[in-house]
């Protein structure tokens, strides 16, 4: 397997995981800004992993991960897999005004167009696309790591009754994973995006309990976990922890939280950062095995 520069260190623990060997990848930019990749190591006639995390600069990161692909067909591998722990764009699922990009369906028509035979996910943003196959025209699996931050959640567990809550109606697939871990009631919320900063979700409703759990899938600004924090804080719920499998934390989103009052957020490595308590890499580890077993 090799690595894109958005997962440097989930790869090496997939690797360490799995015992798949890692290929180095030296890189470099041009002058104007240009990448250049070079990967080192024997992949001649072997299906390659390629991991990479599409967080912060998805298109350089887009552009990067082309170019391995490239490099591992030009030395002669046999697959290509692609191993994207986070994927972007996903929340433009819609062409939700005219003249607008579908930009989901872009991002995995340029994947593909890479050379990529197969593709593993984690808990991909799925509203408008029901399944990820709705989305790639090749193999495509998302995993869950909702299971893993549900366990480690009940490492603390609070006495009493828990309130699992979903900000809008696409967390309901992820709410559904943590209850089936966590004895627990849920609610789902409606949201209203108002821009990109502000969001308005609906009251609480129904019996609340001394402990709750939102749950998504990514924070960004912290807008979404923090709207509900506040409506839970409101109504007497005395601990709040959040358990969200990518943590974007832009503009101070970890701080925001923390003065919120959250007791914990519960995340996960796959996009670095200093807050994951739960690693993905046994996650896909076994997803890459089977795959490389069911392939022989
Ligand atoms: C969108 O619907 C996603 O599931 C998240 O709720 C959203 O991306 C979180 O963004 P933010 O943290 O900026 O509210």
């Amino acid at each position: 397997m090799t690595y894109g520069s958005g997962a440097e260190t989930l790869a090496r623990r997939i690797s360490q995981t799995s015992g798949a060997p890692l290929a180095e990848v030296t890189r470099r930019q041009f002058p104007d800004g240009e990448q250049y990749v070079r990967v080192c190591g024997d992949v001649n006639g072997k299906d390659v992993a390629i991991v990479q995390s599409f967080a912060f600069s998805p298109d350089r990161l887009l552009v990067e991960y082309s170019l391995i692909a490239d490099a591992v067909r030009g030395m002669g591998c046999r697959r290509v897999i692609g191993i994207f722990p986070y994927l972007a764009y996903a929340r433009q699922d819609e062409r939700f005004s005219e003249g607008e990009a579908l930009s989901a369906k872009v991002f995995a028509r340029l994947i593909e167009a890479s050379g990529t035979d197969a593709v593993y996910t984690v808990d991909l943003h799925l509203h408008r696309f029901r399944t990820i196959n709705e989305v790639f025209e090749i193999p495509a699996t998302n995993l869950s790591a909702m299971p893993l931050l549900a366990k480690n959640y009940l490492k603390h567990p609070p006495s009493g009754r828990v309130l699992v809550v979903g900000p809008d109606s696409e967390s309901s697939q992820w709410a559904k994973a943590v209850a089936e871990v966590i004895p627990s009631v849920c609610t789902i919320l409606e949201k209203e995006r108002l821009g990109d900063r502000e969001v308005r979700v609906s009251d609480l409703s129904g019996d609340l309990c001394g402990a709750a759990i939102i749950v998504d899938d990514m924070i960004s600004t912290g807008k979404t976990v923090l709207e509900v924090l506040g409506k839970l804080k409101e109504s007497g719920v005395g601990r709040v922890d959040a358990l969200v499998t990518h943590s974007l934390l832009v503009e101070g989103a970890y701080s925001k939280l923390k003065e919120g009052g959250l007791n914990s957020l519960i995340t996960t490595d796959t996009i670095a950062n200093d807050y994951a308590s739960v690693s993905v890499a046994p996650l896909l580890a076994d997803a890459l095995l089977r795959d490389f077993a069911a392939d022989r």
